[in-house]
C-alpha cells in the first residue's frame, strides 16, 4: 500500500517538475538542465506524500496538494545539492549518480539550488496552487520559516558548526540542530497539507505533534544509514558522519539507543494520530517506513 502510494507520488513529482522546467534555446539552458538532472528522478519522495497524505484527509483535490510538495521538495533538492558541495559535506554521489557539481561544476552547482530555491516560491504563489490568496501566503510564509535561518539552513549551520574542533553539542542542542535541519521541511510539509485543507492552526496540534516526531525519527534512521547501510541502495556516500566530525544521535548515544530512540518517536507519532481513522493509514505506514527504511 505504501510501496504504491511512494510510486505513485514519485511519478507526478517527475512530471511536474517536467513540465516546470522546459528547457529553453538560449544560453540560460545549462541552468535548467542542471535543475533537472537534481530534481528529476531518484528521491524518495517523502515530503510530497506527507502534502498529499495529508490534504486528503481534509479532502483536498490532488494537483494543489502536489504542487505544495514539488515546491517543498525544489527547496529539499537545493539543500541536497549544496549540502553535496565541496565547502560543506563534499559528496561525489547522490541518488546514486554524480552529484550535481561533479556532473557539471561548482557555479552551476550553486546557481541550480538558487533557481530551484526561487521555483518553490513560484510555484507556491500561482493560484494553480490555491485559489484562495490568503492561503498562498500562509503556504509561502510556512516554507519560508521552514526554509531559512529558523529552519533547514539554520540547522545546516550548526550541523557545520560542530565538524571544528572543540565544538560539542549536548542532547538538546543535537536534537534543536536535527529539527532545524530536517525536522523544519518534513513539519511544513504537514503543515502545508492542513492549510490547503483550511484547517485552522489550533485543529493543526495533532498533526503537528505528529510531524515533530517523524521529523527526529527521520534524522535518527539517516544518520543510522550512515553508519549501517548499504551505499548501493542508499545512492550516496555513506560512513562519512564520524570522519567529518559529524555530531549526531549515533554518535551521542549509539548505534542501538539511537535506534531505540527513533522507534520510540515513531510509536508516538502515530499516538497522534489517534483521531483519525484508516483514511491516516499512509501517514500511519509513512512513520514506520522512515525508520526501517534502507535508502
Ligand atoms: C536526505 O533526505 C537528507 C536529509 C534531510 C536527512 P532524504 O532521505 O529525504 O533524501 P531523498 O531525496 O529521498 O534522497
Ligand atoms: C542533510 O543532512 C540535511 C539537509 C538539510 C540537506 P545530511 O548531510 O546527513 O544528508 P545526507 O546524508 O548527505 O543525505
Ligand atoms: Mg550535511
Ligand atoms: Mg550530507
Ligand atoms: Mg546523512
Amino acid at each position: 500500500m505504501l510501496g504504491d502510494a511512494i510510486a505513485r507520488v514519485q511519478g507526478e513529482v517527475d512530471s511536474l517538475f517536467d513540465a516546470l522546467l522546459p528547457v529553453p534555446e538560449d544560453t540560460s539552458a545549462r541552468l535548467i538542465e542542471a535543475m533537472r538532472y537534481a530534481a528529476i528522478g531518484g528521491g524518495k519522495r517523502v515530503r510530497p506524500l506527507l502534502v498529499v497524505s495529508t490534504a486528503s484527509l481534509f479532502g483536498v483535490a490532488r494537483e494543489p496538494a502536489l504542487r505544495a510538495g514539488a515546491a517543498i521538495e525544489a527547496i529539499h533538492v537545493y539543500s541536497l545539492i549544496h549540502d553535496d558541495l565541496p565547502c560543506m559535506d563534499d559528496d561525489d554521489l547522490r541518488h546514486g549518480k554524480p552529484t550535481l557539481h561533479k556532473a557539471y561544476d561548482e557555479a552551476t552547482a550553486v546557481l541550480a539550488g538558487d533557481a530551484l530555491h526561487a521555483l518553490a516560491f513560484e510555484v507556491l504563489a500561482d493560484p494553480e496552487t490555491s485559489a484562495d490568496p490568503f492561503s498562498r501566503v500562509e503556504l509561502i510564509s510556512t516554507l519560508g520559516t521552514a526554509s531559512g535561518m529558523s529552519g533547514m539552513a539554520g540547522g545546516q549551520m550548526m550541523d557545520m558548526v560542530a565538524d571544528e574542533e572543540g565544538v560539542t553539542y549536548d542532547l538538546p542542542a543535537i536534537t534543536r540542530l536535527q529539527q532545524l535541519k530536517t525536522g523544519a521541511l518534513l513539519a511544513a510539509a504537514v503543515e502545508m497539507g492542513a492549510i490547503l485543507g483550511k484547517v485552522p492552526p489550533q485543529g493543526r496540534a495533532p498533526l503537528r505533534a505528529y510531524a515533530r516526531d517523524i521529523g527526529l525519527a527521520f534524522q535518527i534512521a539517516d544518520d543510522l544509514l550512515d553508519v549501517e547501510g548499504d551505499v548501493e541502495k542508499a545512492g550516496k556516500a555513506l560512513r562519512k558522519d564520524n570522519e567529518q566530525g559529524k555530531q549526531t544521535f549515533v554518535t551521542l548515544m549509539g548505534i542501538d539507543k539511537a535506534r531505540e530512540q527513533a522507534r520510540a518517536l515513531v510509536d508516538q507519532a502515530v499516538g497522534h494520530l489517534a483521531a483519525y481513522g484508516p483514511e491516516a493509514d499512509i501517514l500511519r505506514a509513512l512513520a514506520r517506513y522512515i525508520v526501517e527504511r534502507d535508502r
